[in-house]
């Protein structure tokens, strides 16, 4: 019997999720013509044909694409509430959700537009909907080390909102150590740290997230499994996994769902959360749990990650014992 109803209604956190990934085909037409951008795709069927990726750039070019329809505060708030409003229906109670500024102050939108516009969202979401979410900004890698600067700079009069940061974006040949300063300095404002490692990038990226970025949570780390002390070290140390299957699968980390290493995983005890990364090119809405069963994950322990899920979030300690 397919698990998936059971999966939808099971309460659960999204800790992975990239909100201008969020942004559905139909949308991103909507956007495009009442700010007269003209958008590389003829319709909404010819950017869906799009969606067949080689790898992680083969996306990224696609997403930065279509992040340049993203233009009013409005824009963001609309694009966030409609996110909220499909997490809603699959039982996500709570959502930290990344945001890329540098995508869109380096064409022009201030970074108040951008923050302002989402925060209105997940305020809208949470009195409409009662999903709680809190904001994590992350540092585009490809980009250098002083435009991450000027990025925390410029966050300044949001920190009060902004929970922590990330890095994100093109992984192979930007290493975590690339951002340890800036990392350093976030540390010191008092923002929590997350970072992408081990997607495509190898087990030293993954070391490196640890030991200089001094992570609170791993967000994919999937090729931590080539490296048996690694294993051994995220599991004592409870470290939460944002792992993304479906995503994994699109993007071509994996090449098969079936063979994905959640069980693995799950198996060297580490501490493992399913989430949605971009929801449209994922095809799911949600909290990718749904299509964890094809991946070989039992009933008890998606019982498990959704607790997990709570576990792993920044929320304080008396909020996760409600959901939990
Ligand atoms: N930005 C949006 N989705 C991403 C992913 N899967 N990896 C790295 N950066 C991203
Ligand atoms: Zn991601």
């Amino acid at each position: 019997m397919s698990l998936t109803p059971f999966i939808a209604g099971l309460p659960k956190a999204e800790l992975h999720l990239h909100i201008e990934g969020s942004l559905e085909p139909e949308q991103m037409f909507e956007f495009a013509r009442r700010n007269r951008v003209a958008l590389p795709f003829a319709s909404v069927e010819e950017i869906k044909a799009a969606y067949d990726f080689s790898n992680l750039q083969d996306f990224l070019d696609i997403y930065y694409a279509g992040a340049d329809v993203l233009r009013t505060e409005d824009d963001f708030r609309e694009m966030a509430l409609a996110y909220f409003r499909r997490a809603a229906a699959d039982s996500v109670r709570h959502a930290e959700i990344f945001f890329d500024p540098q995508t869109h102050t380096d064409r022009g939108i201030p970074f108040q537009v951008v923050a302002d516009g989402l925060l209105a969202g997940m305020d809208e979401a949470e009195r409409e909907l009662g999903v709680t979410s809190k904001l994590i900004l992350c540092f585009l890698r490809h980009l250098d080390e002083n435009a991450a600067f000027a990025t925390l700079k410029a966050a300044e009069p949001w920190l009060d909102r902004i929970e922590g940061v990330g890095l994100d974006s093109s992984e192979v040949g930007h290493p975590p150590s690339k951002f340890e300063r800036v990392f350093t300095a976030a540390g010191a404002l008092g923002l929590k740290r997350v970072a992408h490692a081990g997607e495509e990038g190898p087990p030293e990226y993954v070391w490196e997230a640890l030991d200089l970025l001094k992570i609170d949570r791993m967000d994919h780390g999937n090729r931590s499994l080539e490296d048996p002390t690694l294993i051994r070290r995220l599991a004592a140390e409870g470290m939460t996994l944002t792992v993304c299957p479906l995503s994994n699968h699109k993007l071509c980390v994996i090449d098969d769902l079936t063979k994905h290493p959640v069980p693995e995983m799950l198996k060297q005890g580490l501490h493992v959360t399913l989430n949605s990364d971009d929801p449209p090119i994922s095809a799911a809405m949600t909290g990718t749990m749904s299509h964890a069963e094809h991946a070989g994950v039992t009933r008890e322990q998606l019982v498990q990650i959704a607790k997990n899920s709570f576990e792993g979030s920044f929320l304080p300690d008396e909020d996760k014992a409600r959901h939990i």
